[in-house]
């Protein structure tokens, strides 16, 4: 990726907090690198980004971002080879992602030119923080936010757009017990379930925390209408596999078009293996459960690659996943993860080195 075209200013931290930092044993998300890129939106456009030392953020107790949720983010990850290049997986579908949030929730969008050139220059100074541990890879959270004053309940006048990194481990530890919800909704039709809006998830945490009081660690969400049908999970899309098909959900405005999730349904074509685009049923899922041809479910998302499922929850009763040994889960993780971290040939041109 070419750097040459827009001067982004840096500002240096005078010291660096990375020999604080546990490389071997690194949770998700809750150590931050030394710098950030961050960018204002005022007078009707963006500046030039700048990279600053990471540091907290000052605003006015009128922001939008407070009373209206005015916020929209990405994930993604940077990745490290055996030869220390670093490698994005697709970056430019994150930054159209943003850009298609941003526009449904009145957010004026950012310059692909700048998030990309602001993110290559960040990932350049901050090269030494992606770690190499397996597993590990470092967690890139671009997010914009409405920093413009008022109470008046309309779209603000100013953004900032911030780019925050940090080195991460796996984002469950463990296989995953899902809950499917019967009575609340993520997202409805009309909505704003496909963009990645903070409220989306502010909105899921009740439910959340009520299914894991009951031992689960995640909430399947069903269509708002009529409950009947699966969707997908917090930040994950969910596949399903009965017999030796792979069945996932088609995309609409309730469901986030998730990368992962595209570039499963293009691996698991090109290992031959049969998948369905179409609305899954609950009764389905629990009826295959029942008669033995339910073999795999598991999430897909950027943050927990491919997360396999090992039990489900429905109306009070759990239904376990066998366990089987040429899985589905493993073999489409073990392609896209060599993908992304250039073990593996590149043949569908996802991979972009930093
Ligand atoms: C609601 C939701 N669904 C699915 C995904 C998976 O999307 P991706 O594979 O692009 O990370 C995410 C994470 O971004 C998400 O937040």
């Amino acid at each position: 990726m070419e750097t040459k075209t827009m001067n982004i200013k840096i500002e240096k931290a005078k010291t660096s907090k990375i020999d604080k930092v546990d490389f071997d044993n690194l949770a998700f998300g809750n150590v931050f690198t030394d710098h950030m890129l961050v960018c204002d939106y005022k007078n009707g456009s963006w500046n030039v980004p700048k990279i600053i030392p990471y540091q907290p953020i000052s605003l006015d107790p009128s922001a939008k971002i407070f009373h209206y949720g005015q916020s929209i983010f990405e994930g993604m990850k940077a990745y490290k080879d055996e030869n220390n290049d670093i490698w994005l997986f697709r970056p430019l579908d994150n930054c159209k992602r943003l850009n298609i949030s941003a526009k449904r929730m009145a957010i004026p969008e950012i310059p692909e030119d700048y998030f990309m050139e602001g993110l290559t220059a960040l990932l350049k100074l901050e090269k030494d923080w992606i770690p190499q541990t397996p597993g590990s890879s470092l967690y890139i959270r671009p997010f914009i936010f409405a920093s413009g004053t008022g109470f008046h309940a309309s779209p603000a006048d100013e953004y900032k757009f911030i780019i925050a990194f940090a080195p991460s481990g796996a984002y469950f530890s463990g296989k995953v017990k899902v809950l499917i919800e019967e009575k609340y909704s993520r997202s409805a039709n009309g909505g704003v379930g496909y963009a990645k809006a903070g409220g989306n998830y502010a909105g899921q945490f009740y439910p959340t925390q009520l299914a894991l009081e009951k031992g689960y660690n995640q909430v399947i969400w069903t269509d708002d209408n009529t409950h009947e049908f699966i969707e997908e999970a917090g930040a994950m899309n969910i596949f399903v596999r009965i017999n030796d098909t792979l069945v996932t959900a088609p995309t609409s405005d309730r469901i986030l078009d998730g990368i992962t999730r595209k570039s499963i349904l293009k691996i698991a074509k090109d290992e031959g293996i049969a998948v369905e685009e179409r609305k899954i049923t609950v009764s389905e899922i629990v009826e295959a459960a029942k008669n033995g041809s339910l073999k795999e479910m598991f999430g897909a998302g950027t943050a927990a690659v491919i997360s396999p499922i090992s039990a489900f929850g429905f109306r009070d009763v759990d239904y376990d996943l066998p366990e089987i040994g040429d899985n589905y889960a493993s073999l489409l993780k073990k392609r896209i993860t060599d993908i992304q971290y250039n073990r593996a040939e590149d043949k569908f041109g996802w991979r972009v080195k930093v």
